[in-house]
């Protein structure tokens, strides 16, 4: 399990543990975290996982693969260096402590 801070848009934490192999998406989806909605269910096709990485967090998560770059369009209100969308990062160890946070809404 690896320890992910998600903060909602009016600065409440959600703290959960989420397993090795799950997507930053499922485990809020799982936990019942507001705020990441997942319309599409993980397949890169939604923008609705939408979250900003916590500044410290931006260059020790994999780059982006250019559908996710494609996608981050739809979402709102993003910010080119820390918008990320949620279902495309896959947690292992190196995610520990991991902080997000959460969009006024999704699109
Ligand atoms: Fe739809 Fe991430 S869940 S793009």
């Amino acid at each position: 399990m690896v320890k992910i801070t998600y903060v909602e848009h009016n600065g409440r934490p959600h703290i959960v543990d989420v397993p090795h192999g799950a997507s930053v998406m499922e485990g809020a989806r799982d936990n019942g975290v507001p705020g990441i909605e997942a319309d599409c269910g993980g397949a890169c096709s939604c923008a609705t996982c939408h979250a900003y990485v916590e500044q410290s967090w931006v260059d020790r998560l994999p780059a982006k693969q250019p559908i996710e770059e494609d996608m981050l369009d739809f979402a709102f209100a993003t910010d080119p260096a820390r918008s990320r969308l949620t279902c495309q990062i896959r947690v292992n160890e190196e995610l520990e402590g991991l902080i997000l946070h959460l969009p006024e809404r999704q699109p």
